[in-house]
């Protein structure tokens, strides 16, 4: 165990938290999570538990509540760094409670930022997204590309957020933010991946409950945009190379002598892929039937988005290793794998 290591993550019992927290363990520090569960349960703690082998510090509580917040970081501290997982991701949720979605997502942030001054820490990594952008001018993207106005609350939150992050380090606080694509996929041990409560908003987790039988078919929003196939394109990124890229962060961040750090990386792999060739690499990859059929757009998507990746690749030396097909596969197996076990 390194020295001065434990590193506090909030929202660890979900999706891309979970997986990072496997990363922090595998590359050595200590990690202790925070996560009020109210988007996900204790699944994949048992999961990281199961991969790792080691006893997880976890408690349950919410971030905009401060002081179970000064209470984890006085009963566990001194934290080396703060990664903040948890917020609300569901872009038309945030359409229909725009409220709650600033309360939660800017409040916690907020919570987190003044408990993170009272004690004393510095060190921050943030869950921003590609969304910040909205619809960029120029493909694939780059960092410097301008926020366009947010076409979601959900959106806004994370514009929001950027900007706080961006005030306060003038103050002291180090963070770097890190803008994720589309992350998709699980662990390839088949011990975790993603675990949407009801009906799923995202595409993977919506194909591989189509494909097993628990939704009747996959819609594909929109056949007319102006893509070669006519569907939206992304950059799906596998969830294992996104956890990574936030140890290479940390990292990053503990060789930088600054006092004063905003930084922000797109993390994707650089390479666009449209929803039918994603439902087309997950029928051939998986040899598993998905009916499907096409739909109206939905309201509030993005025609086309990839990131450039360059300073990621080179600034914090991280890679993309996984293939989409890795991701549809690993994604397949961890569904299989939940309903043989339901
Ligand atoms: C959006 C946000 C992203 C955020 C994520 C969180 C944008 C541009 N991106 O991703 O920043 O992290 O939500 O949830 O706002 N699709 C179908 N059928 C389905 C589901 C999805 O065709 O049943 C299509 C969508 O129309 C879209 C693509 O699949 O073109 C990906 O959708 P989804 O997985 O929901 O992610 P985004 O909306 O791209």
């Amino acid at each position: 165990m390194k020295i001065g290591s434990k590193i506090l993550v909030t929202g660890g019992a979900g999706y891309i938290g979970a997986h990072t927290v496997v990363e922090l363990i595998n590359a050595g520090y200590e990690p202790v999570i925070v996560d009020n569960l109210s988007a996900s349960d204790k699944t994949l703690l048992a999961g990281i538990q199961q991969i790792t082998g080691k006893t997880l510090s976890f408690h349950q509580g919410d971030c905009r509540d401060k002081n179970f917040l000064n209470f984890v970081f006085k009963a566990q501290g001194p934290f080396k760094c703060v990664m903040h997982f948890a917020a609300f991701k569901s872009v038309g949720e945030s359409v229909q409670k725009p409220l709650l979605y600033h309360q939660n997502n800017v409040g916690s942030l907020l919570t987190l930022l003044e408990v993170m001054e009272e004690n004393g820490v510095k060190d921050f990594i943030f869950s921003s997204s590609c969304t910040v952008y909205g619809q960029p001018d120029v493909i694939p993207v780059d960092e410097r590309a301008p926020f366009k106005r947010a076409e979601s609350p959900y959106g806004a939150t994370k514009q929001l957020c950027e900007r706080i992050l961006e005030d306060v380090h003038h103050t002291g606080i180090r963070t770097i933010s890190l803008r994720y694509f589309n992350p998709i996929g699980a662990h390839p041990s088949g011990l975790m991946g993603e675990l949407p409560i009801g009906v799923p908003n995202n595409l993977v987790p919506f194909i591989t409950q189509a494909a097993i039988g628990l939704r009747k078919k996959l819609t594909v929003f929109g056949n007319n945009y102006n893509t070669p196939d006519g569907s939206c394109i992304r950059d799906f990124i596998h969830v294992v190379d996104l956890a990574n890229v936030h140890v290479k962060a940390l990292e990053y961040l503990s060789t930088d002598t600054r006092k004063n750090v905003y930084d922000a990386f797109n993390v994707g792999t650089g390479k666009g892929a449209s929803v039918l060739e994603l439902v087309n690499t997950f029928i051939r990859a998986t040899g598993a039937k998905l009916p499907f059929v096409i739909g109206p757009r939905r309201p509030g998507d993005v025609e086309k988005v990839y990131a450039d990746p360059t300073r990621v690749n080179t600034i914090l030396k991280w890679q993309a290793r996984y293939s989409m097909e890795d991701a549809l596969k690993h994604a397949w197996a961890w569904e299989q794998k939940l309903r043989k076990s339901n």
